[in-house]
């Protein structure tokens, strides 16, 4: 008998915790997850270095004829059961989550060709199904035929704390109010850019998690995965 494999598309506004619930489905399915975000932050990464993006200023036509050289692969880190991003050659996973990288991959992540090249990779990696992707345009664009489709939000506050948290406990010192206004900018941009901007999939299920343990999230999207999984 085979097993049928299925595209879990997992889309929503920044720091609502799609990552978390991705990866805990993917772990629980035996599925590979992928953090589409952590592409764009890559690519923002590159530019930020090569004096291509400053202040949310992208230098457009220079990174996009830098594309070629920006290689982003995944490998799988062992000693910590997870996956690191690597952008040319190099482990770039602790750097794309600081605040220069989030405060300037929205414009990056505005550019259609940037969009273009990150949608053909996130392809390719799926080719063999079995998947569990986050992002903002997985169900609309990427995957349109996922056969599950999520669309996770918070209110902004809950997002903005839960963030102050996590790099407070990482022993980062950052400001309420900075990380607030970030998430409600990212939120903007996100969804109001012409380049496949952040909408719900006609057919995806929502899942508003303000009030919601991450267990009874997990416990939510692992009943629907068995059911589209028991087709
Ligand atoms: O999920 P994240 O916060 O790591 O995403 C970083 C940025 O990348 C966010 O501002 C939106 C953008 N992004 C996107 O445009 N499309 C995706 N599929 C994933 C992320």
């Amino acid at each position: 008998m085979t097993i049928r494999k299925i595209i879990v598309a997992i889309d929503g506004h920044s720091s609502c915790g799609k990552s978390t619930i991705a990866k805990a489905v993917a772990a629980r399915f035996g599925y590979a997850f992928i953090d589409s975000g952590a592409m764009y932050r890559a690519v923002t990464l590159y530019a930020l270095r090569h004096d291509l993006v400053a202040d949310g200023q992208v230098k457009k036509d220079e990174l996009i004829q830098a594309l070629p050289q920006i290689k982003i692969e995944f490998r799988h880190n062992s000693s910590l059961q997870k996956s690191d991003t690597y952008l040319n050659g190099e482990n770039v996973e602790e750097e794309i989550r600081q605040l220069p990288v989030s405060q300037n991959v929205s414009p990056v992540a505005t550019i259609a060709e940037v969009r273009a090249a990150m949608v053909r990779l996130q392809k390719e990696m799926s080719k063999n199904k079995a998947i569990v992707m986050d992002g903002r345009d997985i169900g609309t664009v990427v995957f349109p035929e996922a056969e599950l489709k999520l669309f996770v939000t918070a209110t902004a506050e809950i997002r903005a704390k839960r963030r102050f948290d996590e790099l407070t406990a990482k022993g980062e010192t950052v400001s309420y109010d900075e990380i607030l206004q970030n998430v409600q900018e990212r939120d903007h941009i996100d969804s109001t850019r012409e380049a496949s901007p952040l909408r719900k999939a006609d057919d995806a299920l929502v899942l508003d998690n303000s009030a919601m343990t991450r267990e009874e999230q997990l416990e939510w999207v692992i009943e629907k995965v068995k059911e589209r999984l028991n087709f």
